[in-house]
């Protein structure tokens, strides 16, 4: 079911400071900003071989990512796995008992559709599945 992994997804504080560290310092190819309003974050993007990485900046107080940042600070927060259609993996393993942060894809950065798996369900990983239209 699942094909690759899309990206790795950082929450950070001051997404320029470290879009001068990714692209400048470590020297990744840069793809742009882009803000999800859905999700109320700024994000930044990069490649790195097929996976990209994903920087993540809250746009407002009642953000996920500024959640996740007052409670565990800067650092890691989701794994993305490219599946065909996020619509049936999520149908699929919510029928094998995982829990289900979204039962139904909402959309993504770059015109994609996604999906959470509930960290309870996964080892404490946040899971993201994502597929292109
Ligand atoms: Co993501």
């Amino acid at each position: 079911m699942m094909k690759k992994i899309s990206h790795i997804g950082i929450a950070v504080q001051n997404l320029d400071e470290n879009v001068h560290l990714y692209r400048d310092v470590l020297g990744m190819e840069f793809l742009g900003t882009e803000e999800v309003e859905e999700q109320k974050v700024k994000v930044a993007m990069f490649r790195i071989g097929e996976a990209r990485i994903e920087l993540l900046e809250p746009t407002a107080d009642d953000s996920p990512i500024a959640k996740f940042l007052a409670s565990r600070g800067q650092g890691m927060h989701h794994i993305c796995y490219e599946v065909d259609d996020v619509d049936d993996s999520l149908q699929q393993v919510a029928d094998s008992g995982v829990r289900l942060i979204d039962r139904e894809s909402r959309r993504g950065a770059g015109n994609s559709k996604v999906g959470f798996l509930h960290p309870k369900s996964t080892g404490g990983v946040l899971v993201e599945l994502n597929s292109h239209e």
